[in-house]
């Protein structure tokens, strides 16, 4: 199975990092957001991400000018149709994921690949409304989707071997690294970084060290390019706590039970850099 069109559902950060990834490497984009104003500020960014990538001479003015023309921004979902793979990258809700994904069942051909970019949630109960669960997997992109290497598959006990060679097919022409986990909470990655950054949050409230010197040793001493803290504030606190939740909810271990301080950090609207506060201050 060729993919030519790609279908991207929500024009936040991933999503439009994934629009402009897929653009950049040739696809038809079609990107939705659910209002106008939404629209606009997520084409905006990848409109920003393009002409930086361009000044800085990653890619040639002329490529920048072309994957743009390819990205259709839509608030219909109808104009699907015509899409081979879609990536849903909308709000990390179930109820949501799972009405977008029957309604994306109806309205794509029946060759089309669908996709979650959830980073916590069940892939299988979103295939599970859909007549496709053999084409249903996981792609897990990183913030900032431009710049890091990797795609994390999640493959459910029903995707096919042909939608997984389609979506590998996929990952590479974009230049990505893919690894593949088992729709299980968190996959490879979460599931290691969720305890280390609510264990940062312990470490910090039990005032073992300053903020700083907790992101500076780790940094420095393993060679992160961001300590806990920062990354947390670059993730939000809120996306980091709803994982957490989402992971300890299926484990019911310790190791992913939330710390206070991040549930009343979020609570009081300290979620990160996207607010201006967080560990750190940002204004
Ligand atoms: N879009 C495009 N390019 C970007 C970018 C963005 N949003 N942000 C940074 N870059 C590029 C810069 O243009 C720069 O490129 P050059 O080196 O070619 O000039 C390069 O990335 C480095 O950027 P900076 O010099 O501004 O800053 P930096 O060296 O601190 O790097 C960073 C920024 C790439 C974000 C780096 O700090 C980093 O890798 N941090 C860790 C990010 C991370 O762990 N992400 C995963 C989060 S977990 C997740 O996403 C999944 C989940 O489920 C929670």
């Amino acid at each position: 199975m060729e993919i030519k069109k790609v279908g991207v559902v929500g024009c936040g950060l991933m999503g439009s990092g994934i629009a402009e990834v897929s653009a950049r490497a040739g696809y038809g984009v079609v990107v939705r957001e659910v209002n106008e104003d939404l629209l606009q500020k997520g084409l905006a960014r990848i409109q920003r991400s393009l002409s930086t990538a361009a000044a800085k001479g990653k890619i040639a003015p002329d490529e920048a000018a072309q994957a743009w023309e390819r990205i259709h921004g839509t608030l219909n979902l109808a104009d699907f149709s015509g899409c081979d793979l879609v990536v849903e990258a909308a709000v990390e809700n179930m109820a949501l994921k799972k009405a977008l994904f029957a309604e994306l069942d109806g309205i794509l051909s029946p060759h089309a690949i669908l996709a979650s970019n959830t980073s916590s949630l069940c892939v299988t109960e979103m295939a599970s409304v859909t007549r496709r669960g053999d084409q249903v997997l996981g792609i897990h992109f990183f913030n900032p989707v431009p710049v890091m290497p990797l795609i994390e598959f999640v493959r459910t006990i029903l995707t096919s071997d042909e939608t997984m060679a389609a979506a590998r097919q996929f990952g590479a022409s974009l230049g990505k690294t893919m690894v593949t986990a088992k729709d299980t909470p968190g996959f490879i990655v979460n599931r290691l970084l969720i305890p280390y950054l609510l264990d940062a949050v312990r470490i910090f409230d039990e005032g073992l060290a300053t903020r700083e010197d907790i992101d500076t040793a780790i940094k420095l001493g393993l060679n992160h390019p961001m300590g806990p803290l920062t990354l947390l504030d670059f993730v939000g606190l809120d996306t980091t706590l709803f994982i957490a939740d989402a992971m300890f909810e299926e484990y019911k271990d310790p190791r992913y039970a939330a710390p206070p301080l991040l549930r009343r950090m979020v609570l009081a609207g300290q979620v990160g850099r996207k607010c201006g506060k967080g560990f750190y201050d940002y204004h």
